[in-house]
């Protein structure tokens, strides 16, 4: 991790711009925002040591580190999932590396499928909490102490000040932002219809695959999270509809705008909260 911190600060300076301060991590076909900064450095993961490549269509496969609205940024586009083969620990590498070079806050955004029924594809919702149906824990093995505690707590995961936040920001670009949970399953299978019934009943109103690892390794060491997921679907079985991932990237291509958009304003307020 030191030698990947190494790299990606070397480059920067080469460049002449700033470590980051706020890293945006790009779910499934949200990878747009990462063409947004101002100065970019563009390193592909296969440059940094260490670093999980991702696999996944729909995942570019690169980090970003330059200016938003003034504010020094890493983006993440593309991200390493268990249903590729990582771990949960690899699946926090990129995360645990930019908070090395100083990063503090964390906005993750996923697409998700939508449990509760007031929910439609195409909806920006804010993560409120989560629930951990992975089977893993990034922080599983042994504790580096240098990094956090052993038992940290995640009564607050997902920052209610960075919520309201966002909530505000959404605002001044016309959207309501609702609050859900968010179960992570391991995938890559959709689930079934009793699965999502099932998911209901213990509280979920979203299910993804990923962004639950990333929230606990901030948590473990004491940056503050944002969670945003994208509803591409309707959950199985809540309409009469098969799930594909072509669906699933065609809306994250229909809400690329709203969301750069969103993004661009949350960044520096999520900066100076
Ligand atoms: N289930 C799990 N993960 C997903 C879904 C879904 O319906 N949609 C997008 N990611």
């Amino acid at each position: 991790m030191e030698r990947a911190a190494g790299v990606i600060k070397q480059r920067i300076a080469a460049a002449g711009g700033q470590l980051p301060k706020v890293a945006v991590v790009l779910g499934s076909g949200l990878g747009a925002f990462a063409d947004e900064l101002d100065g970019p450095v563009l390193i592909p993961y296969e440059e940094i040591p260490g670093w999980p490549r991702s696999t996944a269509i729909g995942h570019a496969g690169k980090l970003v580190i330059g200016s938003c609205e003034g504010v020094p940024t890493a983006v993440l586009a593309g991200r390493a999932h268990l249903y590729e083969g990582y771990t949960a620990q690899q699946s926090v590498y990129g995360i645990r590396v930019l908070r090395m070079l100083g990063v503090e806050s964390v906005i993750l955004t996923n697409a998700a499928g939508g449990i509760n029924v007031s929910y439609k594809p195409g909806d920006l919702v804010l993560i409120s909490d989560h629930i951990n149906l992975l089977g893993q824990n990034p922080l599983n093995g042994p504790n580096d102490e240098s990094q956090g505690p052993r038992f940290p707590d995640m009564t607050e995961a997902y920052s209610k000040t960075f919520r309201a936040i966002a909530k505000q920001t959404a605002r001044t670009v016309g959207l309501e932002m609702p609050e859900g949970v968010y179960v992570a399953v391991p995938g890559p299978s959709y689930e079934t219809p009793a699965e999502i019934r099932y998911l209901r009943v213990i509280g979920a109103d979203l299910v993804g695959m990923s962004t639950v690892p990333e929230s606990i390794a901030a948590s473990h060491m004491g940056m503050r999270t944002l969670g945003i997921s994208c509803v591409t679907n309707h959950a199985a079985g809540v309409v009469d509809q098969k799930l594909n991932h072509t669906e699933v990237l065609e809306v994250g291509e229909r809400m690329k705008d709203t969301l750069i958009e969103l993004l661009r304003r949350l960044v520096p307020g999520v900066a100076g909260a």
